[in-house]
């Protein structure tokens, strides 16, 4: 009993404090997994079959997509790779003969665009290097490729697995953790009557963090309701104001031309749509300057249910966000009657806590949130039915306590600005002063 109140007062500390660690609270086993499973041996090395598996939920790779980095551990070299290729080839000046595709101690590996031969893909690969998230799309949240390395161990005790593994990209913000050797992949045969094995496997997980990924958030939140008139909006500078004009954030993300009025003759201008290689925004100029605005609306009530408005809006004309998902939490999401427009999948990160859940456009309808301008928004409708106990207008309650836009954490505006029931005093700044000072006890004892 003591035990499990501890750990809902844990699961409540972590869902409350944003702390700076690789872990998202509402996905918590989230991560990417890279598999090698070596194939074949060769007279200098292996053939080992690379898969990238993204189990997280809501957070998916986007165009341009990944790169894979690792470090060799010896002088290893790629002599081919089906499915992707390196960057770089480095400095093959040493081999006479045949050429390797890549001697880079440090290669740098890029997934083929859709389209190349047949003869030059494999399964799950030539995407682009976009890879789905898990809970919207699991057949496409996988990429893979097969490396021929030489100047490699030539049997499971001479190879040396890579090292320093490292997932990047535009807007990517993730850690990889060491290779480590695990039971052999065991594959069925296509008709499922016979079982083969790879004859070594390692594995690497990578995780995201946010503040790796982007210095400011990406994404902010406004809220409006029927019971009051006071639109509350984003936070201003939500995402940073002209501190990330010109300097490239980590991940890329911050990255921006400045900002053009959404009005102005510019905005109309051909060629303003067209992205960038290094994934650099033009935002449309706004007081939150986010690509990315949620707005929730508290709309209707009935006797037994109520309704929210959700819109989402685009601000950056640069980019053309498919597959895009939201994240909600708000105590009762366990009471979702009817979704509108848009598909809604529940999240249960610890089993029976069901106040989270993903948003994700209909297929060729609303899956694709176009780039800033007259259709660059996406909206819904949800209605939920009223929990007796728990239900009220009051105090904010009908909000939702988080956003996610893309596995993107949105900054939500400050609690006691909350659109609240006329005659009903604003309790917020007490508990959000309780919350800061719980954050602060758990850091300080972290510590
Ligand atoms: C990675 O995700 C998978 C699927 O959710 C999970 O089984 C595995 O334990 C995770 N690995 C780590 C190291 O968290
Ligand atoms: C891996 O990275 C660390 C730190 O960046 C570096 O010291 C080490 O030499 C690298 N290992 C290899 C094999 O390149
Ligand atoms: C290496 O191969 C031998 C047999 O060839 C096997 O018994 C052993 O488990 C393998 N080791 C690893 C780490 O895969
Ligand atoms: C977004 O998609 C539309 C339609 O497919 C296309 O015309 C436009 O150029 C795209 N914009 C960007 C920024 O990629
Ligand atoms: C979670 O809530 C949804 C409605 O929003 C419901 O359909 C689903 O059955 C619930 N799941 C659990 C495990 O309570
Ligand atoms: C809301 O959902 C919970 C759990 O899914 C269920 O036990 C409860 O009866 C529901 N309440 C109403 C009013 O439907
Ligand atoms: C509406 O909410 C705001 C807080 O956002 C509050 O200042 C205002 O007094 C409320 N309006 C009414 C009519 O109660």
């Amino acid at each position: 009993m003591a035990l499990s109140r501890n750990w809902m007062l844990v699961v409540i500390l972590a869902v409350t404090c944003s702390v700076a660690v690789a872990y998202d609270p509402l996905d918590p086993t989230g991560n990417i997994t890279l598999k090698w499973d070596i194939q074949s041996w060769t007279p200098d090395g292996y053939v080992a079959m690379v898969t990238m598996n993204n189990y997280q939920q809501y957070r998916q790779i986007m165009a341009p997509g990944w790169t894979l980095g690792w470090s060799w551990a010896k002088k290893e070299v790629i002599w081919s790779i089906v499915g992707a290729q390196a960057t770089e080839q480095g400095d093959c000046s040493k081999f006479k003969g045949g050429i390797p595709h890549c001697c880079k101690h440090t290669p740098s590996v890029v997934d083929l665009l859709p389209g190349v031969p047949y003869n030059q893909q494999i399964a799950n690969c030539c995407r682009g290097g976009v890879v789905s998230a898990y809970g919207q799309d699991p057949a496409g949240s996988v990429a893979a490729f097969q490396v021929s390395v030489g100047l490699a161990g030539t049997t499971n005790k001479t190879v040396k697995l890579p090292k320093n593994f490292t997932l990047m990209g535009p807007g990517l913000g993730y850690t990889c953790g060491p290779a480590t050797v695990v039971p052999s992949t065991v594959y069925w045969s296509a008709d499922h009557r016979r079982k083969t094995q790879a004859l070594m496997t390692w594995t690497v997980t990578c995780t995201y963090s946010q503040q790796l990924a982007s210095r400011y958030p990406t994404c902010c939140v406004s809220f409006s309701s029927f019971y009051n008139s006071t639109i509350v909006p984003c936070a201003k500078c939500a995402c940073g104001c002209g501190a990330h004009k010109s300097t490239q954030g980590r991940g890329g993300k911050s990255h921006s031309d400045g900002c053009i009025m959404g009005d102005s003759k510019r905005a109309l201008t051909p060629g303003v749509n067209t992205p960038k290689k290094d994934g650099a925004q033009l935002l449309q100029c706004t007081n939150h300057m986010c690509p990315i605005r949620v707005h929730w609306h508290v709309k209707l009530n009935y006797k037994d249910y109520w309704r929210a408005k959700i819109a989402v809006t685009n601000f950056n004309y640069r980019m053309n966000y498919t597959q895009w998902t939201l994240v909600a939490q708000h105590p009762n999401l366990n009471n979702v009657t009817e979704v509108f427009s848009f598909q809604y999948k529940p999240l249960l990160p610890y089993g029976n806590i069901n106040d989270t859940g993903m948003f994700y456009g209909l297929k060729l309808y609303n899956d694709l949130l176009m780039e800033a301008g007259p259709f660059g928004n996406v909206q819904s409708e949800v209605l939920m039915r009223k929990d007796d106990t728990t239900f009220t207008f009051s105090q904010g309650w009908a909000f939702p306590r988080k956003i996610y836009f893309n596995g993107d954490e949105c900054k939500m505006p400050p609690p006691d600005s909350y659109p609240y029931l006329p005659n009903s005093a604003p309790r917020f700044p007490v508990a959000s002063a309780l919350a800061a000072l719980a954050c602060l006890l758990v850091l300080f004892l972290l510590a």
